[in-house]
């Protein structure tokens, strides 16, 4: 079986070819990503209105040279799969347009897949993982544990009530000037400093549960950086490594906490290969896998972390994630609609706050 996969959620236009097979299981043909940072960078953050346009016009450009790397024609498709939500609704709906358009024309099956979903499968892709284990999302637009049970079976353990970590480490950057993205000149910075010096909060450590809080950091950092600017007369190098490792330290803290707990969860279920995986640009932070890494050690569980490319947003994902719930038996066609909001699983406990805000919610 051979699936062309579309993504445009959010500011990565994609298009992918997974092959699957009986005897070599899920192997990627071709991964074609065309970011939009360059279109952005003036504005701070992702612009919906101009990733929307940008999405509508190279989405057949992405679709075309993902076929031709693959050496193959849409012809040769069994399956198009595409994000059809949540994320920004002009370019969801480039896509999903996109992909009708080829399905109609080419006579393929068409299926929408959940991103989220996308993310939480790509550990099957890339390592085989069995059902059931537990995921952490931890991007620039998602934080939320899930244990993953099957194709469309997800059940949702917390997640955050505001930021996402990869907001909370650009908004961090941004407010020490240093260069976006801002993880990893955080990450940079934080090396050479002393993550004692400044007192940064644990938020919702004291509360039960799995669900965590970052943008509380951000103004515990407004405050520390100002607080070191009126005690030096400027922000010296020192000041913004030793701020740097404070915050990270306490986005570790918070994370390795309540990966313990959801690790409790996950284990009471009694998995025969129990394994956690992460997906997400801040899977690349070395000190936030390095916590997670001594964790799941500790408890006996095998740590999974797909590469970089396939952490962050890729359309490989999609078009693997929309093979398992095809094979799964389920089906869409051109009713096919874009959801902007599409919970993975709509049976977990509304959140504490009001949920994910901005652009890659
Ligand atoms: O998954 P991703 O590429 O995009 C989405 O959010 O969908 O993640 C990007 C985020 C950015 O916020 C970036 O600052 C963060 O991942 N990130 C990191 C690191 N590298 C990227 N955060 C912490 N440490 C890093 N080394
Ligand atoms: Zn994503």
């Amino acid at each position: 079986m051979r699936v062309l996969g579309l993504e445009s959620s959010c500011d990565d236009t994609g298009a992918a070819v997974v092959s699957w097979s009986n005897g070599a299981g899920a192997r990627i043909l071709a991964n074609k990503v065309m970011g939009q940072e360059a279109l952005h960078a003036a504005f701070g953050g992702v612009v919906p209105e101009i990733a929307a346009r940008a999405h509508a016009e190279k989405m057949d450009l992405a679709v075309e040279q993902a076929l031709d790397h693959a050496d193959l024609t849409l012809r040769d498709m069994d399956l198009i799969a595409v994000t059809a939500g949540p994320g920004l609704i002009g370019g969801v709906m480039s896509g999903v347009m996109c992909a009708k358009g080829l399905s109609a024309g080419a006579g393929v099956p068409l299926i929408g897949v959940n991103h989220l979903a996308g993310h939480a499968l790509t550990p099957r892709l890339t390592d085989g993982l069995p059902y059931p284990y537990l995921m952490l999302l931890v991007s620039g637009g998602h934080c939320q544990f899930l244990l993953v049970h099957g194709p469309t079976t997800f059940e949702r353990l917390g997640g955050t009530i505001d930021d996402a970590p990869g907001e909370a480490f650009d908004k961090t950057a941004r407010l020490l000037g240093l260069p976006q993205p801002g993880g990893p000149s955080v990450e940079n910075a934080a090396r050479s400093g002393r993550a004692d010096r400044f007192a940064f909060p644990r938020p919702l450590l004291d509360r039960p549960g799995c669900d965590m809080s970052f943008s509380g950091l951000k103004t515990a950092l407004l405050r520390a950086r100002d607080g070191a600017v009126s005690q030096d007369g400027t922000l010296t190098e020192a000041d913004r490594a030793d701020l740097c490792a404070g915050f990270q330290d306490a986005v570790c803290a918070v994370l390795h906490e309540k990966t313990r707990r959801a690790l409790e969860i996950y284990m009471a279920v009694s998995p025969d290969h129990p394994a956690i995986a992460v997906a997400g640009g801040v899977a690349a932070n070395g000190a936030i896998r390095a916590a997670l890494t001594s964790l799941a050690s500790e408890h006996g569980v095998a740590f999974v972390a797909p590469p970089l490319a396939l952490c962050t947003d890729n359309a490989a994902m999609i078009a693997y994630a929309g093979l398992e719930q095809y094979r799964a038996g389920q089906r869409d066609d051109l009713r096919l609609g874009a959801r902007p909001r599409w919970p993975l699983d709509t049976n977990s406990a509304p959140l504490l706050g009001g949920g994910k805000k901005g652009a890659k919610a």
